[in-house]
């Protein structure tokens, strides 16, 4: 009897890269692979059909997960607590993914007694990173393979010479010049023209949004309302946070919203230029910031603009897992208690405006902003206040002065 083989358990996009995985594991490594597919809300025709794929590419098991809902519960709630935005602007869709689809593999490896797990990133990206600082954090007696890192092809058409040569199926039709990545968050879209920083981004890159110039001619009204942080109605409609991204994606996409062109820092030293589109992720962080600056105390406010920073950088970086960000979501959740309330949104020809704010614990008080009748505000006070508010710096000016320094 053939000696059994060990087993890998490899995420599987369906794509020439992963589909190539398959083999190459088989013949280079002598493993049998298990394929994972992950459904996470990204675009697709079928996934049965990338899972029969796994099968004839000689994967001896081949699944489809749908995480779509973890992922939003678990993962999308966190982002959005945190408003995560790396570098300001980026709201991390392929950061956020990596971390479940990691588990998901790490659980099925352990179902089957595998040893191994692979995955299809290059040696250049994040993704690398983020999926084996998982795996790793998760179990650290799996052995991580990354093929694409370790094999000799140097070019696309070496590749696909190398997988016609192994009975790996070609795509036939004109392959897209671009690497994307995309799930309920967004898309990513990288290489091909984009490589150059200074060309503009062409129009057929995008698939969620409409050109700002193309969307409709009249403004658009969307009430978003959150219940502790978590998104929980569209105009008054109770939905749960998974149909609300889903929502949010037409509408915000419909209006031209969402799309980010930028230079971004990855963690293993370069930098690289990334278009995105996150309709939905933008527009629901856009409100969900304009309810933190209606319902959080100042002090708060202003420390968790530094935190949200952090915990961005972490997720980023990879750092799912580790107890600096389990710290920081709990610091997060803490100024989630009291969010709940309703944020009106205007989307017209690429612009979110947050154009209401309601809220049951709203720390908005009219008698305290009013220039009018009713002021309960103490005038007098401020007096007093200013005086020894401002006492540090009169000090130490009058003492600059003394010394014959003029300040400037
Ligand atoms: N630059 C983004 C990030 O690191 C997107 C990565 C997209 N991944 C891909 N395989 N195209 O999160």
């Amino acid at each position: 009897m053939a000696e059994e083989k060990d087993k890998v358990v490899l995420a599987y996009s369906g794509g020439l890269d992963t589909s190539v995985c398959i083999k190459w594991l088989q013949e280079e490594k002598g493993l049998d692979v298990i394929a994972v597919t992950a459904e996470v809300g990204q675009e697709h025709k079928s996934l049965e059909e990338v899972r029969q794929k796994a099968l004839r590419t000689g994967a001896i098991e081949a699944y489809v997960v749908d995480m779509r809902q973890e992922f939003a519960d678990e993962f999308l709630t966190r982002a959005i607590a945190a408003n995560a935005l790396y570098e300001n602007k980026y709201p991390l869709l392929s950061a956020l993914s990596r971390p479940l689809i990691s588990r998901h593999l790490v659980e099925i490896a352990h179902k089957h007694g595998a040893k191994y797990v692979a995955h299809g990133c290059t040696g250049k990206g994040n993704d690398q990173v983020r999926f084996e600082t998982s795996i790793l954090a998760l179990d650290p007696s799996l052995t991580i393979l990354a093929p694409v890192r370790e094999w000799s092809f140097h070019t696309r058409p070496e590749e696909m010479e190398w997988a016609a040569a192994h009975g790996v199926e070609v795509p036939t039709t004109k392959d897209t010049p671009y690497s994307i990545d995309d799930n309920l968050w967004g898309r990513a879209i990288e290489c091909g023209v984009l490589e150059d920083p200074w060309n503009e981004p062409p129009e057929d890159i995008y698939t969620m949004t409409v050109a700002p110039e193309k969307a409709p001619d009249k403004p658009e009204y969307v009430e978003v309302s959150f219940e502790k942080g978590v998104p929980c109605a569209i105009d008054g409609q109770k939905k749960s946070f998974l149909d609300i991204i889903s929502d949010m994606n037409a509408i915000a996409g419909r209006n031209g919203f969402g799309r980010l062109d930028m230079v971004e820092n990855r963690l293993v030293g370069v930098k690289s230029r990334e278009c995105y589109e996150q309709p939905a992720a933008l527009a629901l962080i856009e409100a969900h910031k304009a309810l933190e600056d209606l319902c959080l105390e100042r002090e708060l406010l202003h420390y968790k603009l530094g935190v949200e920073h952090e915990w961005a950088t972490r997720i980023y970086y990879g750092q799912w897992y580790s107890p600096l960000k389990q710290a920081l979501d709990a610091f997060m959740a803490a100024t989630q208690q009291f969010l709940t309330g309703t944020i009106r949104l205007k989307f017209y020809k690429g612009n979110c405006d947050v154009v209401g704010r309601k809220s049951e614990y709203s720390l908005y008080s009219y008698e305290l902003a009013t220039y009018d009748r009713g002021d309960t505000f103490d005038h007098a006070a401020a007096k007093g206040f200013i005086d020894l508010y401002a006492l540090p710096t009169k000090v130490w000016a009058e003492s600059r002065r003394n010394a014959g320094e003029e300040l400037r």
